[in-house]
């Protein structure tokens, strides 16, 4: 983005951001990141915008892996680097090499975050950086008869030591090595070392930084929204995900599973996304949930203020005819809403005349969300209702948008022929069109 901020987008755009901050205060997340994110360029922001985080009172957990120093390390002592089902195989020499990348990468990480930024006003933001022995490590043992040897799993999480450090605002910084109780140093995956922490102390968010943009489809596009069961089914069909997304989607999964409401998976390649993810509505990643953030449902009265919003900008221009806030409030039942991650972005009506005939009323999409198919899933729900009860003929008035209705099977019809009772309060000067669709039969 190189175009300046004029003053009212300025504005806008501090508005739009307040809420987050408000709803993050307090909050856990866990971001977890390869070596590969430590070692470009955007280091040093990303280690600024996460002290901003915490500053903004976000508890935080950082957690590292260091795969492509380790594997520069091997090279420098001539080592092999074999991996297996996605662990490394660690022996005693491969372990040393493991240690002092992992340490440096440890220690550039607690240096970045230790910045101060000189000349800003987060100069004198004093965060801590705490490490320590919160993670219980055990040897993965043999796999498919090759010993991994230094390779382990997660035990065990000491989440009340960390959350004791999150309590008094200092950021957690986890690597992905675990001592044994036995007092060996395990080699850990850097994504379990994240999903079990998440887990254990709770998380609210667990964040993935990864080589893409976030989770893309067949096409390459990116899927701003998963469900974790879509999610699931990626996994298995999907050879295309970059290699990062690979081995993190397994684990985002399971923490999504058991209870991290909101797990996102976004790129480090780029500056910013960490910030654009968590403070604006679109994201630029991809959020997995267990539940689909959107739903389409019959609208309530505490719906009345979001309906307002959403159509009042289209009432200004012409495309609704007015409705004031009592006519909605009496006629609430008759309305259908798609709440899109608690915000109402789609409304549409359904206003039976007589036996046979109604109006689907007020088919509005916010215009953000105008790409999703969401005007058609709220025409196809009214008419399902209408036929329900019915109804055989479904008309419409429109203005504007008679072509979008009319590739959707509607076709023009007069004004004379509009039920008596609705024509008589048709409103001449808007001079709608009219347009009809027999719906009798399911279709
Ligand atoms: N900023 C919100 C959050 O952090 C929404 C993010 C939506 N992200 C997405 N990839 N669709 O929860």
């Amino acid at each position: 983005m190189s175009e300046e901020l004029n003053s009212a987008q300025f504005v806008s755009l501090f508005r739009s951001v307040a809420p987050y901050i408000n709803l993050f205060r307090n909050k856990t997340f866990v971001i977890a990141f390869g070596g590969k994110a430590i070692a470009g360029p955007l280091a040093r922001t990303l280690a600024y915008d996460a002290n901003l985080l915490a500053a903004l009172g976000v508890r935080l957990v950082l957690v590292h892996g260091a795969r492509p120093q380790i594997e520069e390390e091997l090279r420098e002592k001539g080592l092999p680097s074999q991996i297996h089902k996605g662990y490394r195989v660690t022996d005693a020499e491969t372990l040393d090499c493991v240690i002092d990348a992992v340490g440096s990468v440890y220690l550039e990480i607690d240096a970045l975050l230790s910045q101060g930024l000189q000349d800003t006003p987060m100069a004198n933001s004093r965060i801590r950086v705490i490490g320590g022995n919160f993670i219980t490590a055990k040897p993965l043992g043999v796999l498919d008869g090759i010993d991994m040897q230094y390779a382990g799993n997660i035990r065990k999480i000491d989440a009340e030591g960390i959350r004791a450090q999150l309590q008094i605002n200092n950021i957690v910084l986890l690597s992905c090595l675990g001592a044994s109780p036995t007092g060996e140093t395990f080699n850990l995956a850097m994504e379990e070392v994240a999903e079990a922490t998440a887990n254990a102390i709770k998380a609210d968010k667990l964040i993935f930084l990864t080589d893409s943009q976030g989770v893309a489809d067949r096409d390459g596009a990116l899927m701003s929204e998963l469900t974790v069961d879509s999610a699931e089914r990626l996994i298995e069909s999907g050879d295309w995900l970059s290699p990062d997304i690979r081995r993190y989607l397994p684990s985002a999964i399971r923490a999504s599973r058991s209870g991290v409401g909101r797990v996102h998976l976004i790129g480090f390649q780029e500056d910013g996304t960490l910030l654009r993810e968590l403070f604006s509505r679109e994201g630029v990643g991809t959020i997995i949930t267990r539940e689909s953030l959107e739903i389409l449902r019959d609208a309530r009265p505490d719906d009345i203020g979001g309906l307002v919003g959403l159509i009042e900008p289209l009432e200004a221009q012409g495309i609704l005819v007015r409705r004031s806030r009592e006519l909605l409030e009496r006629e609430i039942n008759r309305f259908s809403v798609i709440e899109h991650d608690g915000m109402i972005v789609g409304c549409a009506a359904l206003y039976p005349y007589g036996e046979k005939q109604a109006e689907l009323a007020c088919l509005a999409v916010h215009a953000n969300y105008r790409r999703y198919g969401y005007g058609e899933r709220l025409m196809r729900r009214v008419e399902n209702q209408a036929r329900a009860v019915g109804i055989e003929c479904l008309f419409v008035l429109t203005t504007v948008t008679s072509h979008w209705f009319k590739e959707r099977g509607f076709i023009d019809q007069s004004v004379d022929r509009l039920p008596e009772e609705r024509r008589l309060v048709y409103n001449l000067q808007r001079r709608s069109k009219v347009l009809s669709k027999p719906i009798g039969s399911p279709g």
